[in-house]
C-alpha cells in the first residue's frame, strides 16, 4: 500500500495499458481518475477493478472523466474536474497514445496532428495544469509520462509516432531539471511490444507476430501489468529521487542484437 491517501489521474484507462496501471495504482491504495475518449463500457469495467482492488478495509473511490487528450482545453477540463471531485491530485499519468501506419510520403496532414496532439501537446499542457495545481498548493507530485522504445530506437512507418515519442523524451529531460526545485518528478515509462488493442493489427497477424517475437530476447509479449508494476514504483516515495529519466519495460527488445 505505497499510495495511501493519494489521487492518482490515468489517462486513457478504459482499456490497455492504462486500465492495468489504474487498477495497480489502486491496489497500492491511491484513488482513482479514470479518463477515456471514446470507451465508456470500458472506463466503466476499470472502474469496478479499480472499486474492487481496495477490499473492504481500505474502499477505494474512483470517477470516470470522458475528455479529449488531443485537445488544450479538454485536458485542463479533465485536471479541473479531478481536483474539484478528490479535493487532491498527486499523481499524473499520461498513458493515452495513438499510432497511425503509413509510409512517409502517403501520410496525411490529419494523422500527423491526431498523433502529435494526443502523443506530445495533450501531455504538455496537462502536465502544465497540474503543475500550476501543485504550485500554487506548494504541493510536490509525480508525473509519469508512458513513452515507447519508439522514443529511441526507429519504427518504419510509424515516423509521426516516434517523433511524437522522441519530443516525449526531451520533454522530460527538460521538466526534470525545471520542476525539481518544486519537489515534482516526471519520469518516462516506455514500454516495448506489450499485448494491447494498439497492436490488434500485429496480434492477428501470425507472420508478423512471430518475427517480432524472435525480436524479444525474453520470448514473449509483454503484459500491461509489466507496465504497471514500473508506474507504481514511479509513483511511489521509493522514487523520490528519480527525475528525468526513461525506465525500459520491454523484455530485451531495445538492445537486442544478433549476429548468427
Ligand atoms: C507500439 C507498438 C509496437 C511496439 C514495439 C509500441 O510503442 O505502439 O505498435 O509493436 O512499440 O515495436
Amino acid at each position: 500500500m505505497r499510495l495511501k491517501g493519494k489521487v492518482a489521474l490515468v489517462t486513457g484507462s478504459s482499456q490497455g495499458i492504462g486500465q492495468a496501471i489504474a487498477i495497480r495504482l489502486a491496489k497500492e491504495g491511491a484513488n482513482v481518475v479514470i479518463n477515456y475518449r471514446s470507451h465508456p463500457e470500458g472506463a466503466e469495467e476499470t472502474l469496478a477493478k479499480v472499486k474492487e482492488a481496495g477490499g473492504t478495509c481500505h474502499p477505494i473511490d474512483g470517477i470516470t472523466i470522458k475528455a479529449d487528450t488531443g485537445t488544450v482545453p479538454e485536458v485542463q477540463r479533465m485536471i479541473a474536474e479531478s481536483i474539484d471531485y478528490f479535493g487532491q491530485l498527486d499523481i499524473l499519468v499520461n498513458n493515452a497514445g495513438i499510432e497511425r501506419h503509413a509510409d512517409f510520403w502517403e501520410a496525411t496532414e490529419a494523422d500527423y496532428d491526431a498523433v502529435l496532439n494526443v502523443n506530445l501537446k495533450g501531455v504538455f499542457f496537462a502536465t502544465q495544469a497540474f503543475v500550476k495545481y501543485l504550485m500554487a498548493t506548494k504541493r510536490g507530485g509525480k508525473v509519469i509520462n508512458i513513452s515507447s522504445v519508439h522514443e529511441e530506437l526507429p519504427f518504419p512507418h510509424f515516423t509521426s509516432y516516434c517523433a511524437s515519442k522522441g519530443g516525449l523524451r526531451m520533454m522530460t529531460r527538460n521538466l526534470g531539471v525545471e520542476l525539481a526545485p518544486y519537489g515534482i518528478t516526471i519520469n518516462n515509462v516506455a514500454p516495448g511490444a506489450i499485448e494491447t488493442p494498439i497492436n490488434t493489427k500485429l496480434l492477428n497477424d501470425p507472420e508478423k507476430l512471430g518475427s517480432l517475437l524472435q525480436n524479444i530476447p525474453m520470448g514473449r509479449l509483454g503484459k500491461s501489468e509489466d507496465v504497471a508494476g514500473m508506474v507504481a514504483f514511479l509513483a511511489s516515495s521509493d522514487a523520490d529521487y528519480v527525475t528525468g529519466s526513461t525506465f525500459v519495460v520491454d523484455g530485451g527488445l531495445l538492445w537486442n542484437y544478433h549476429e548468427q
